[in-house]
């Protein structure tokens, strides 16, 4: 197999240096492992190309949004009839309304919602919303969960070694970035996740100070790691014997795992759920669905581009798509061959690795684990160097994959034909990662 050259990339990537921080716009855009990222001109369907003219199959989605592929002609249509009427207002519009109105029929929590830009902002007035409803302080959040990047959510989430994250039953509140105050993270106690004896005991001890418990409901930030077998219910059942909310952060399983996110999968109501990504198909829109009682309780939402009329078009659009019944029929298909197929080349060439379906995301941890549970397990037991070395090599053989983290989005462009494809080249990869 031949070798994509990069070298438009590299130098572009040289250029931007002089002028962008990094080189750039987020630090999630490059792995501290490559040594440039690729450069993208632009993505139809299930595909990106690069300044050199390479093509990738795409399983990034854009860090996900892009559940509906790249440059979708439905969402383009809707974008041009709204830019038309003009992009923002700062303003109620009637899409306005009539967004809201579908995201109350589609996700079970959600008897009101409110609108934020990011998944950060929106988990930030979510955790506000919990405080000023219980009149309690403290956030319990779990270890490797991302939430957003604001000094009080940024605690515990990536990387690190195992030596590093403290004993089980006391870990360590760890900051990720210099600047970051330790004090902003005073009200925010970790804990291991998918294990509902320490929530039990935590709740013993100072429920009346918890305003709630937030998770990845489906951890899919690191890992991704889905949730035991009635750990989502045990949670839910506690919460409300100890009168501490539940919130669930759906920015990433929010419409891919499935219409109304992890919490309608798995059958467990939260009191209040964050979505974003996917919500408007690759615009930076995000909302909150929660408890009328709770969404009412006096905490305003602000924000100048909140309900931006161009997010809010592809919104309504992409909630339209995404409730046809075939859909998520789709999507599970495709997903469930592509997760076969990574488990036959697995054993092909001897390669230990877990792949499970779910909607539109299939998982791939390289380790001889039989299970992974929680961020120690990942810490300990996913072969992260060598999802790494393979990482690289689909990038040269024209596939892209999510750096580190094994979680491969496919969207609704993807056919069985993308997933051969994908397949044979992985065929050809699998025998230099053994
Ligand atoms: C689970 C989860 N929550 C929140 C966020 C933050 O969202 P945003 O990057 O839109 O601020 C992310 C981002 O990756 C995420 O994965």
């Amino acid at each position: 197999m031949k070798e994509y050259s990069t070298e438009g990339s590299r130098k572009l990537f040289e250029e931007t240096k002089k002028y962008l921080l990094g080189g750039v716009a987020s630090s999630f855009h490059k792995s501290p492992t490559e040594e440039y990222p690729i450069c993208i001109s632009h993505g139809k369907g299930s595909r990106l190309y690069d300044v050199d003219g390479n093509e990738y199959i795409d399983y990034v989605a854009g860090l996900c949004p892009m559940l509906l592929g790249y440059a979708d002609d439905e969402i383009n249509s809707a974008l041009r009839e709204q830019l038309k009427k003009g992009t923002h207002f700062a303003a109620t519009t009637p899409e306005l309304v009539r967004l809201s109105k579908l995201l109350c029929e589609v996700i079970p929590c959600a008897e009101l919602v409110s609108y934020q830009n990011s998944g950060t902002e929106a988990n930030m007035f979510a955790w506000r919303l919990a405080r000023a409803y219980t009149g309690k302080k403290k956030i319990v959040k779990f270890e490797g969960q991302y939430h957003g990047w604001s000094d009080e959510q940024k605690v515990s989430i990536d990387g690190g070694r195992i030596e590093d994250v403290g004993d089980r039953d006391k870990p360590e509140r760890i900051m990720t970035t210099p600047g970051q105050r330790k004090a902003a993270a005073d009200d925010v106690i970790v804990i291991p996740w998918n294990d509902v004896s320490v929530i039990e005991e935590l709740f013993r001890k100072q429920a009346d100070e918890i305003a709630a418990v937030v998770m990845e409901p489906f951890m899919c930030d690191n890992g991704p790691i889905p949730p035991l077998g009635g750990y989502l219910e045990s949670v839910r059942a506690l919460t409300e014997e100890y009168g501490v909310l539940l919130i669930f952060d759906e920015v990433i399983t929010g419409f891919r795992l499935s219409l109304g996110g992890a919490h309608e999968l798995f059958g467990v109501t939260p009191d209040i759920a964050v979505f974003a990504k996917a919500a408007s198909a690759g615009f930076p829109l995000a909302f909150i669905g929660g408890r009328r009682d709770i969404m009412q309780c006096g905490v305003p939402a602000s924000g100048t581009f909140n309900g931006h009329a161009f997010a809010v078009a592809a919104a309504i659009k992409a909630i339209e798509i995404y409730k046809r019944p075939e859909t998520y029929k789709n999507l599970n298909e495709i997903s469930e061959y592509f997760s076969a197929g990574l488990k036959e080349l697995g054993k092909k060439y001897n390669v230990p690795l877990i792949s499970e379906a779910y909607g539109g995301l299939v998982t791939l941890t390289f380790t001889k684990a039989d299970r992974i549970a929680d961020f120690r397990d990942w810490l300990m037991y996913a072969d992260v160097g060598r999802y790494n070395r393979f990482n690289e090599l689909c990038k040269k053989h024209g596939i892209r994959l999510t750096n580190k983290k094994g979680r491969l989005c496919v969207s609704t462009k993807h056919t069985k034909e993308d997933i051969d494809r994908t397949l044979a080249i992985m065929d050809q990869l699998f025998g230099m990662i053994q």
